[in-house]
């Protein structure tokens, strides 16, 4: 089989990529195919004999495209989801295609080059110390791991423990205390650490989400010894932030290492107009953020913030003897991660932020949450439909006819209908519908579209609950 044949599926790609996604706006939200379809289309015993690169592709674009969730779709606000914007894609192809492994300056300088500069953009945008390291990870679940080795790193040496050396086996006990409403990623990062669930400490959340600071006071104040804080930016149901003004001195002041988890709450920095929603967070240790989220990068990208680089490097830096090192000076890819080979994610994120420059992230992440407010408002006013909490940032959580089936029962329709995509969720053990509006296509007209779909779908759905209706 001839390269030629494979560079020409380049070229097919493309254009089915390109066709795709010139036809996502008006796409239906929901796939046409079930999962069950699509593995029936590609399941089989391993083929004998190798095909011809553009019937591969052929194949491949035909059974995999109706089950394809419209996520990169205006209106679609399952999970938290970007759009996997056009240029921070064609940037991406370019990575496949230049087939860079980014461990080091050594093995690829063109990607340890433009991911320094992407590095020290990311703390600019974000308001975050100049000095701290930037890990280029595949999301936050990851960014919060790194962030948390380097924390378990730092206080442990504070107290003459060397982890790295000597593991966790016989090594003074850490505190963690975590915030009671905090992403249920950062506990599998504390399970791979070593930092089990049943040693942690819950802190007392508000009704929004935000961890109580009397309450992290209280808990912090109970013991002595290591101990690492976890705070958010950016609750998934609520979008809430913690109080950091009052969170990062009582942190500092019992000696822990106070880490965020900021997934997609930290882009409010970016803003000037909602910065002041995350006042204080540049004062934490460390930081975990996604670019696909607001960012907008394809999947994966995501970026672990460390202001102590020593530490940072500590806890994930390794030596092989056919690396050559880097110059002291220089910053090497991999110091900052867990992996050895890696995608070079410094050239989608380099592209996605050379798109919007500072003032289009504003833009952008302030209209995702003036449409978020929007579509709240239009429902807020339908009889039956509830605003489960202020919307603070860019998430809304719905409930209908204040009880568990009826809002089930309206997702169910709204995502039939495909004109929008939400998902539920459980909030105080009640069912939501929870939109997040996170993507940069997403535009202020999309919100009114929204808003009556979802209230079309209610107004069907209604019928079968008429004690649920007011
Ligand atoms: C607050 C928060 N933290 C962490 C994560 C995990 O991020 P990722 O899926 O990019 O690893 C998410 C994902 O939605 C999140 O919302």
């Amino acid at each position: 089989m001839s390269i030629e044949a494979g560079l020409d599926a380049m070229a097919q790609a493309a254009e089915a990529a390109i066709a795709y996604r010139r036809g996502i706006a008006t796409a239906e939200t929901t796939p046409t195919a079930s999962y069950r379809d699509i593995l029936d289309a590609f399941d089989g015993p391993v083929p004998n004999a190798g095909a011809e690169p553009a019937a591969i592709l052929s194949e491949l674009i035909a059974q995999a495209t109706p089950g394809l969730r419209g996520s990169t779709a205006p209106r679609f606000f399952g999970w938290v989801i970007g759009t996997s914007h056009p240029t921070g894609v064609a940037a991406d192809w370019l990575t496949a295609a230049w087939g860079q492994n980014a461990t080091a300056i050594a093995s690829a300088p063109a990607a340890a080059a433009v991911e320094a500069v992407a590095a020290r953009w990311l703390l600019d945008l974000l308001g975050l110390p100049a000095e701290a390291s930037v890990g280029f990870v595949t999301g936050a679940t990851v960014a919060n791991f790194v962030c948390l080795a380097a924390a378990r790193s730092e206080v442990l040496a504070r107290v003459g423990w060397d982890v790295e050396a000597d593991g966790l086996f016989g090594a003074p006990p850490i505190r963690v205390l975590i915030g009671a409403d905090a992403h249920a990623t950062v506990h599998s990062g504390l399970k791979f650490l070593g930092l089990g669930a049943r040693r942690l400490t819950l802190v007392d959340a508000d009704e929004m989400g935000r961890m109580r600071p009397e309450s992290l006071a209280k808990a912090l104040g109970q013991g002595t010894g290591p101990a690492i804080v976890i705070a958010q930016s950016g609750q998934l149901n609520t979008g809430a932030n913690d109080p950091f003004a009052q969170i990062v001195p009582i942190a500092r002041e019992a000696g822990a290492w106070l880490h965020v988890d900021g997934a997609f709450g930290l882009w409010a920095q970016a803003s000037p107009t909602l910065r002041h929603l995350s006042a204080g967070v540049d004062g934490a240790d460390s930081w975990a953020t996604d670019g696909h989220k607001w960012l907008q990068t394809p999947y994966d990208c995501g970026y672990a913030i460390v202001r102590d680089a020593a530490a940072h490097r500590r806890a994930m830096a390794f030596s092989a003897s056919y690396m050559p090192p880097a110059a002291d000076s220089e910053r090497e890819p991999s110091a900052f991660v867990p992996e050895f080979s890696r995608r070079a994610r410094g050239f989608a994120t380099w592209a996605m932020i050379r798109q919007f420059g500072r003032s289009g992230v504003a833009e952008m992440v302030e209209r995702c949450c003036a449409i978020a407010a929007r579509i709240a408002g239009r429902l807020a006013a339908e009889r039956g439909i509830a605003i489960v909490a202020p919307v603070e940032l860019n998430q809304v959580m719905v409930r209908f006819g204040d009880d568990d089936a009826a809002t089930l029962a309206t997702i169910e329709q709204i995502q039939a209908d495909a004109i929008l995509f939400a998902g539920g969720a459980l909030w105080r053990g009640e069912w939501v519908m929870r939109i997040s509006v996170s993507s940069s296509a997403t535009t202020l007209d999309d919100a009114e579209v929204t808003a009556d779909a979802i209230i079309a779908a209610w107004r069907r759905v209604k019928t079968r609950f008429p004690s649920r209706s007011c």
